[in-house]
């Protein structure tokens, strides 16, 4: 007897786009990476967070946020009331760019031109998710979901309408808060960036 074949899934799902992305060549960064790290999060989601790229924890586990930067986020949001369960969590780019150093991974940021190339993903999940509510979470997200050169400072903490439906809450990337050594700014740093989710939970 022959055994059904896997259905695939539905054309226009977000697990055929998933699935789809799992193939990714667009750009190079898909050669020295692991896997396509997706989005992930309910198909229905009305807030959707946007940070750079996987970093190393996240390339091996194929899961965005799961390293010490989404600790730093799950932490925070958490305090400030809001349940990463309802979240739609992705990224700007989908493949860890990194250099080997021994035998460590050591970040890259991502070019303007792999962020752009990777926007065919970014922008194929917001059509499906349709979030009413996206925040970039630094300055590569902030690139990849607005056309125009803004500077983050000038728009950090602030919700812009992209149009009737949707809104645009612009934060810092918590890698930033990671890598700050002055423990002074860091701890001003990250009450400003608690401040920004207690914001955004207002928003929801
Ligand atoms: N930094 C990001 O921008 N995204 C992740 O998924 C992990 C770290």
């Amino acid at each position: 007897r022959s055994i059904p074949a896997e259905p695939e899934a539905p054309a226009g799902t977000l697990e055929a786009l998933r699935a789809e992305a799992d193939g990714c060549t667009r750009c190079p960064l898909y050669a020295k990476a692991t896997q396509t790290v997706f989005g992930e999060g309910p198909r229905d989601a009305e807030v959707m967070f946007v940070g750079e790229q996987p970093g190393d924890q996240e390339d091996i586990a194929g899961r965005p946020f799961v390293g010490p930067a989404g600790r730093l986020l799950d932490q925070v949001i958490t305090e400030a009331g809001i349940d990463r369960s309802r979240l739609y969590v992705t990224n700007a780019v989908k493949h860890f760019k990194y250099e080997p150093r021994g035998k460590r991974r050591i970040h890259q940021k991502p070019n303007m031109d792999e962020v752009k190339h990777c926007r065919w993903w970014l922008n194929l999940e917001m059509a499906l998710i349709k979030p009413k509510l996206v925040v970039a979470m630094g300055a590569t997200a902030l690139a990849a979901l607005t056309d125009t050169k803004q500077r983050l400072q000038d728009v950090r903490g602030k919700a812009i309408a992209i149009d009737e439906r949707r809104t645009l809450f612009v934060t810092v990337h918590p890698s930033y808060l990671l890598r700050i050594p002055d423990e002074r700014l860091k701890a001003e740093e990250l009450a400003r960036f608690r401040e920004d989710m207690l914001n955004i939970q207002r928003l929801i």
